[in-house]
């Protein structure tokens, strides 16, 4: 699905009646290559040929509210009371996060009211007895210096209507979701909540996922900081492959259904042979499989680097745990572990040395602090976050559309997976760069 004006949307709270504390800031500011107007929009489609093919008014295409400050804002700052929480997977950056929202509200907007609720959703309902944390600048001075997040997390979904009668019962005016697609799906169950009782609560969310697998947002936070670090595990399989006669690095990384991170950690270093991700799908068997080709190299080249991302090859697994995680992502097997043994196993068939060195990096590329590039995106999202429900946003997540900072409606952010295109350039320079044929068998 492509999505038209509507599906860009976002829900407001009412009519913005109040001077916002930036407003000076914004004085005289027109939109600019480097800044968008509030009243701008930013243009869904960026190729001539996207947009001919709408075949509609200038007017009617579709584009993002632009993020940033606005110069009247829906709460009053001073009466304004809200709630953090961080759900799901650790990710590089949550507590830059939870800092840059905090700094902002109270230094720029003078907020002076802000609740972190511990443990996920966990932290709303009554029978698992979290406590809440006030946060204040001081609460979170320095704790970017450390990965995870300081109000812990969990998986899965609690009930939305529980959730409600916790935030009105704090009379909580803004919430703020850090979490991946199902906690954003769980964010607008509770947006949905808050509309149908009448109450006037914002729910903003910053999207979280090392994957890189949300829609419209470019690129996650904590992202590069967790592809930069699988980088190390690659360069460690290549140095150690070198170092033997046919010597094969197998680097296993995380990637559930989306293998930007084994694409990303690929490139950086330009060491890889091949890249396995689950959006392509390989042969294993058979003169062009995936073990010959991987064979004919080695023999030809002394050395194999490979990189599988874990969602990749799954339809070879049978055996292992099955069923769904707490948060509804399917448990996946363990491919690398597979492809340890068949590629052993290929190579004794053929009565050919070989030296494997296996390496997982598995958690130590999501539990580090954010790289500063990663820092920088995560204290942006935090602003643009703030501003948006300050001004009485709701039911919406902040993301970069294009390089540019704008309001993502959940509806539309979990509406599908992003996913590497196998018929686009990122995935055609990891074919370019590792030399590995289009397809397997
Ligand atoms: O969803 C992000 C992710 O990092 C996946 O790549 C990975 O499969 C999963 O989280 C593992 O997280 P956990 O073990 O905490 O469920």
């Amino acid at each position: 699905m492509i999505p038209g004006l509507q599906d860009l949307a976002v829900r407001t709270l009412g009519e913005c009646r109040i001077e916002s504390p930036l407003a000076a800031l914004l004085d005289g500011r027109p939109s600019t290559e480097h800044y968008v107007h509030e009243d701008d929009r930013v243009l869904f489609d960026d190729t001539a040929a996207m947009v001919a093919a709408r075949g509609v008014p200038l007017n009617d295409l579709p584009g993002f509210e632009p993020g940033g400050p606005r110069r009247q804002i829906f709460f009053q700052p001073s009466k304004t009371r809200v709630g953090i929480v961080t759900c799901g997977g650790l990710c590089p950056g949550l507590n830059d996060v939870i800092r840059g929202l905090v700094l902002e509200l109270t230094h720029h907007y003078g907020v002076r009211k802000i609740y972190g609720f511990r443990n996920g959703y966990q932290g709303f309902i009554s029978k698992y007895g979290r406590e809440v944390v006030e946060l204040d600048p001081k609460a979170v001075s320095g704790i970017n210096e450390y990965g995870g997040t300081i109000l812990g997390s969990s998986r899965g979904e609690q009930d939305a209507e529980e959730i409600v009668d916790c935030l009105e019962h704090m009379s909580i005016n803004v919430l703020f979701v850090i979490g991946g697609d199902g906690s954003m799906k769980g964010a607008l169950r509770i947006a949905d909540a808050v509309q149908e009782r009448g109450l006037k609560i914002a729910v903003v969310g910053v999207p979280k996922t090392i994957d890189n697998d949300i829609p419209y947002i470019d690129q996650s936070f904590g992202f590069q900081t967790a592809f930069a670090k699988a980088t190390e595990s690659i360069r460690a399989a290549s140095v150690e492959a070198r170092a033997v006669p046919n010597g094969v690095g197998l680097v296993h990384v995380m990637g559930r259904h989306s293998g930007f991170i084994a694409c990303y950690a690929a490139l950086a270093n330009n060491d890889a042979d091949y890249v396995l991700i689950p959006e392509v799908p390989f042969a294993l068997d058979g003169e062009d499989g995936f073990l010959a080709t991987l064979r004919r190299r080695v023999e030809r080249r002394g050395r194999a680097v490979v990189v599988a991302a874990e969602g990749a090859g799954q339809e070879f697994l049978t055996e292992g745990a099955s069923g769904t995680d707490a948060s509804g992502n399917k448990r996946l097997r363990d491919i690398g572990q597979f492809l340890r043994h068949r590629i052993a196993d290929h190579f004794a068939e053929h009565s050919l040395e070989m030296n494997m060195k296996y390496i997982d990096p598995s958690y130590a590329i999501r539990s580090v602090p954010a790289n500063p590039y990663d820092s920088v995106h995560c204290i942006r999202l935090a602003h643009a976050a703030v501003h948006a429900a300050m001004a009485g946003r709701t039911a919406m997540v902040v993301g970069r559309w294009r390089g540019r900072f704008v309001h993502v409606p959940i509806s539309l952010a979990i509406s599908k997976r992003n996913q590497v295109d196998p018929y686009g350039d990122l995935w055609m320079s990891v074919l370019e760069a590792t030399g590995q044929p289009r397809t397997f068998g």
